[in-house]
């Protein structure tokens, strides 16, 4: 007799790395339950979609393709079909109420018991919910190794969740209250990893620069970075998501010290007026975050900054918007992500008065993102005729017989070169700029 075939998954996420990397360890462990990843829901067993519900636009999104998916179901596909990450977490039932054909709805907590979650549904062939958050001191964080992934560089979960109370955000009542990741646990995966071929490493978490700190004993943040600095065979590393109130001088000493902390940093300011960032509870001032930039720049005289901007919060005037553009003008940020405000369920900002008409805020936007677009272009271009040493990360994904790297400052440069090149250092000379990547010749 015949083994049986074996079931097929397929995965849609959405979001931030955080989802990304829940996806990564619900992959590896379905894997190891025998099921095969397939990237054609058609021919899926299991269709699971990691959502997002940060902006209403991401939730779309997702609503788009979970009806297509149903349709299949109501044409007969035999699917099971789940919704995981933040929007699950958000509605729960609700979702189980409003679609008859979804059979597995469960948070951000619900990754590390996956397998079983999926079984359950599987078996029982009733909706299954779990949206509970787990306990505090036994929160499981699962290794974020991705056995398939053979890159140089690898994100490491360093905290779940988020204690901050930002009025516009969805985050804190998604992803639940902060836990740090023991150090212990942090630096044996690095060392992992580091044995796997990877070279750079980007930590992550909604906030890490409050790491450690509800944890007694534990490292902080800036300990943690030189921790890992230590292990041998570290060449780089990154970090990401900054919050300016809790950027201690620790951290920016060790942006002095740490030649391998990459001289890039990612602090999302949300507005350059004080007015608006005390009504979306950031706790700093403009003044505060310019003193911050300039110590980094002292530090690390060639660190680069991007940045996160909401334009349109409740509230907000022209003159407050005014702001924001001399405030860009000012650190002339290397690159950006902007939204419009987004009002999301639940959150404080939603019970503001005073909102931005959305042709305003759309405006604001585009001039925003038009003068941000020329500062990017213009950093670029400082590159050009330099050479610049960089992390070779693979074959180019467009041309053949080019491969790309990063440097330090996160500037993707791509050139001719052969694939045996993944994973060294090389010297390369930037011959043309773009706004957000360059060209270049092995120098
Ligand atoms: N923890 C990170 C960011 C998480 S969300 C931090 O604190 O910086 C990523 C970005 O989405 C935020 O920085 C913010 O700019 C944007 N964002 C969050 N909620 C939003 C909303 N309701 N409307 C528009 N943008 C939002
Ligand atoms: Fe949201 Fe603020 Fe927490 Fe970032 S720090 S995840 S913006 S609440
Ligand atoms: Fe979205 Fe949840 Fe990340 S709301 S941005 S997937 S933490």
């Amino acid at each position: 007799m015949s083994a049986p075939p074996p079931r097929r998954v397929y995965f849609r996420t959405f979001g931030c790395q955080m989802n990304e990397y829940d996806t990564g360890k619900m992959r590896a462990q379905l894997v190891a339950d025998g099921f095969v990843e397939t990237l054609e829901p058609e021919e899926a067993d299991v269709i699971l979609l990691n959502t997002c519900s940060i902006r209403e636009k991401a939730v779309d999104k997702m609503r788009s393709a979970l009806g297509d998916y149903r349709s299949m179901k109501r044409n007969g596909k035999s699917v099971t079909i789940g919704v995981a990450g933040c929007v699950a977490q958000q509605e729960g039932q609700k979702l189980l109420d409003q679609y008859r054909e979804l059979d597995l709805v469960f948070g951000p907590d619900g990754v590390p018991h996956v397998r079983e979650l999926v079984k359950r549904a599987i078996e029982t062939r009733r909706p299954v919910l779990d949206t509970d958050f787990l306990d505090l001191d036994a929160y499981p964080f699962v290794s974020d190794i991705d056995p398939a992934d053979h890159g140089v560089g690898a994100f490491v979960t360093i905290q779940k969740g988020c204690d901050n109370k930002c009025t516009f955000c969805i985050v804190p009542s998604t992803r639940g209250v902060e836990i740090s990741r023991p150090h212990t646990e942090i630096l044996d995966e690095v060392r992992a990893l580091v044995d796997r071929g990877v070279q750079e490493i980007t930590l992550i978490g909604q906030n890490v620069n409050s790491y450690g700190l509800k944890r007694t004993g534990e490292l902080t943040f800036a300990q943690l970075l030189r921790a890992v600095a230590a292990v041998p065979g570290v060449r780089r590393i990154r970090y990401t998501t900054s919050h300016p109130r809790d950027m201690g001088d620790d951290v920016i000493e060790a942006h002095r010290d740490l030649e391998v902390l990459a001289p890039q940093l990612h602090l999302p300011v949300q507005s350059g007026s004080n007015r608006v960032l005390r009504r979306m509870k950031r706790f700093y001032k403009r003044e505060h975050y310019l003193d911050i930039v300039a110590k980094l720049r002292e530090a690390r005289p060639d660190i680069v900054l991007t940045t996160d901007i909401i334009v349109g919060f409740p509230g907000e005037t022209d003159e407050d918007f005014a702001d924001t553009m001399s405030l860009l003008n000012e650190v002339r940020f290397v690159g950006a992500f902007s939204f419009k405000f987004s009002g999301r369920p639940g959150t404080p900002a939603l019970k503001l008065k005073d909102w931005v008409e959305p042709a305003v805020a759309q405006e604001r936007l585009a001039t925003f993102q038009a003068r941000q677009r020329e500062l990017s272009a213009e950093w670029m271009h400082t590159l050009q005729g330099t050479v610049q040493n960089v992390l070779v990360e693979g074959p180019s994904r467009h041309d053949e017989g080019v491969v790309c790297g990063r440097t330090g400052t996160n500037a993707m440069i791509n050139f001719p070169g052969p694939v045996e090149l993944v994973g060294e250092w090389v010297d390369v000379r930037v011959t043309r700029a773009f706004t957000h990547s360059a060209r270049g010749e092995l120098a």
